[in-house]
């Protein structure tokens, strides 16, 4: 397997081989069954998702694979190709890992002085004109870039000039990016890079979110767009791929920068991030701020007459007065290091320098000859095309760093062919040069290729710390979560506690309750039982009434005179009983009871339960409650004896 030195992905010791070789970052290679196995999981990405990845950085691009297969815990490139095969889920997560989308507003805040000084300005289209402006942010991620554009433009031209003349395109293959880039929300720790004047005027702020301002935003038009296979958009004048070129190999770099030279404009701008470069592509982009990695497209041919200027390079003002100074001359550019070349006006050989004869094995019989019967107007490039433009357009043309094989050796040359003129201006002929820049190209890709190196390990880097800080965040809330949850669940739990002792406490005081009702009870039932003995002793007929005149007692007495039980007459309405006494003769005594008298007696006819008539002595006494007041009648029936 393959392992990132220093990085969490690294192998422990005892099970790494000891002796596999490592590359420029120390980083162990993988040996040549793992690439093969590497290499299908590529074939299958392409296969069935159609997705290039063979165009990004082998390297960073296996150290992303891995890194995903860590989170898996899965071992060797085999068994994530299963995985891959059985869970049309992981692409998109092994897409979200590989594409890393690090980004901020205003990123390099040099790079943003440096575009409102030099490139403003002189845009096409720029403040003082009327014309649109079109900007592309390609490899846009979640867009803070496009919008940081927007601000810088919105300030420069003002609000109404933005929004008629301002388009800019946003563009980016992640398509998780570009929803997070078209909902233009953020939080404060995403806007903390936006000048505070900035935020104030270009965002709605709610809470800890902020987001950006609906006018600008309608200029901003998001799409997906892959670098590697779609077509550019289309006169740019500003555009703008910083710290995308990075992850592309050299020869997906090199198709790509082929295509942003016809996408921006003539006299257009082209903004690189800081550790990617353009050295070997002075034929379409030349620095404008090489420092801060911004490129101006090379002129076009219709600007002619800023051509005319370049082409002055080959005056001989002051030719000394001396003897020997054409020998001298002849001598200097024969003993010449780089190989060269002199063409007549018409393309005829004038003069070779003896590095160029020994180079392209010539003798002084070649002079004369016309460039396109020798072999070197083709190799090591098509001289012809060059000496043509060089001519008309009147400047130097170069042809830059040209692979040269020769023998076993191969160099790196640039072919630079000069126009010369006589004091006239007019056209004399042709220099053709070659010079040597294997050396300087070779340390140029060394440090392109470390520097590169380094940018994407601390992309990387930073990319790790973002994942830990929110990972960390995340565990932080839910170590509160969880304590607040076990806060709520001790006082629910002491809430509970409470609630049983007081459930207890009551169930204490029913059962004392309880027990005294039964103790009531068990009084009250004998004391029942003995009125009842008193009720059934006694010879009378004995009935007590309540205020509503309803029976309450009926004893024996009662039912042995009148014939009817005592379950028969229970609270049954006395005035409305079917008995031998004239109950509704007994109303005036019972009323006068009822209104405070003590004591009434009554004689009235009756006749009792086996039929005999007989004279009925009736008093009514009230029934007193124990604060006096009255709550019934109770009614004492008998047999009036006749005085003999
Ligand atoms: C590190 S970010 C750069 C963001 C921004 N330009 C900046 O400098 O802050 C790189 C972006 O390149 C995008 N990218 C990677 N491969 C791409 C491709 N083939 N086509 C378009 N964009 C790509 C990634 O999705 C990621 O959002």
């Amino acid at each position: 397997m393959y392992f990132p030195c220093g990085s969490r992905w690294r192998r422990p010791p005892d099970v790494e081989p000891r002796n596999r070789p490592t590359d420029c970052c120390g980083t162990r290679m993988a040996n040549p069954a793992e690439q093969a196995g590497f290499d299908r999981i590529l074939e299958h990405l392409q296969r069935s998702r159609g997705f290039d990845f063979n165009a990004y950085k082998r390297a960073s691009l296996m150290r992303r694979v891995l890194k995903r297969m860590h989170t898996l815990d899965v071992k060797t490139f085999e068994e994530y190709l299963d995985h891959l095969e059985v869970r049309p889920d992981e692409f998109l997560l092994l897409f979200n890992t590989i594409l890393i989308n690090v980004t901020s507003f205003f990123r390099d805040a040099e790079v943003w002085d440096s575009l409102r000084a030099t490139v403003l300005p002189s845009m096409n289209g720029g403040p003082s004109r009327s014309d649109r402006i079109r900007v592309w942010s390609a490899g846009c991620a979640s867009g803070q870039e496009a919008y940081s554009v927007a601000m810088m433009l919105a300030e420069e031209l003002g609000m109404d000039a933005f929004r008629t003349r301002v388009k800019i395109y946003a563009t980016d293959v992640d398509e998780e990016a570009l929803a997070e880039a078209r909902r233009a929300t953020y939080s404060s720790k995403h806007v903390a890079d936006v000048p505070p004047a900035l935020l104030e005027k270009y965002f709605d702020r709610n809470g800890d979110v902020y987001t950006f301002n609906r006018d600008l935003r309608r200029s901003v038009i998001f799409g997906r767009h892959d670098l590697i296979q779609d077509a550019p958009i289309s006169h740019v004048d500003l555009l703008l791929c910083r710290n995308t070129l990075m992850y592309f190999n050299s020869e997906a770099q090199a198709r790509i920068i082929a295509r942003f030279y016809y996408s921006v404009n003539p006299g257009g701008f082209l903004a690189l991030g800081r550790a990617e470069m353009l050295v070997s592509y002075a034929s379409m982009f030349q620095p404008a701020d090489l420092k801060r990695r911004i490129f101006k497209t090379v002129p076009k041919l219709s600007a002619r007459d800023r051509l005319m200027l370049l082409a002055q390079s080959h005056r001989e003002d002051h030719v000394p007065q001396y003897p020997d100074y054409g020998k001298l001359r002849d001598l200097a550019f024969d003993s010449a290091a780089d190989e060269q070349i002199v063409l007549d006006a018409t393309g005829h050989v004038m003069a070779i320098n003896a590095a160029a004869r020994r180079r392209f094995d010539l003798s002084s019989a070649d002079i004369g000859t016309r460039i396109q019967d020798l072999e070197l107007s083709y190799r090591p490039a098509e001289l012809r095309p060059a000496i043509d433009r060089a001519r008309e357009e009147r400047r130097e043309v170069s042809l830059t760093s040209v692979r040269w094989e020769h023998g076993n050796t191969v160099r790196f040359v640039d072919v630079i062919v000069s126009p010369l003129y006589d004091d006239d201006r007019q056209l004399l002929g042709t220099r053709i040069r070659f010079v040597d820049v294997t050396s300087v190209r070779s340390l140029q890709d060394e440090l392109r290729h470390s520097k590169q190196e380094v940018e994407t390990a601390y992309e990387e880097l930073q990319s790790t710390n973002e994942e830990l800080e929110t990972t960390n965040e995340e565990l932080q809330s839910t170590v509160e979560e969880l304590e607040t949850t076990n806060e709520e669940l001790q006082s629910t739990n002491e809430e509970l506690e409470t609630m049983n002792e007081e459930l207890q406490s009551t169930n204490e005081e029913l059962q004392t309750m309880n027990e005294e009702l039964r103790n009531r009870s068990t009084e009250l039932n004998s004391t029942n039982a003995f009125l009842e003995a008193v009720f059934t002793s006694l010879r009378s007929a004995v009935v007590v009434l309540d205020c509503e005149m309803r029976v309450q007692v009926w004893n024996a007495g009662a039912t042995n005179l009148w014939g009817l039980r005592p379950d028969e007459v229970r609270r049954a309405y006395f005035f409305g009983l079917d008995i031998g006494l004239p109950v509704n003769q007994l109303q005036q005594s019972i009323k006068d009871v009822l209104n405070g008298h003590a004591y009434r007696e009554t004689s009235v006819a009756a006749t009792s339960r086996t039929g005999k008539p007989f004279q009925c002595r009736v008093s009514a006494s009230a029934l007193t409650a124990l604060d006096a007041a009255i709550t019934g009648v109770i009614l004492l029936m008998e047999e009036q004896v006749r005085p003999s």
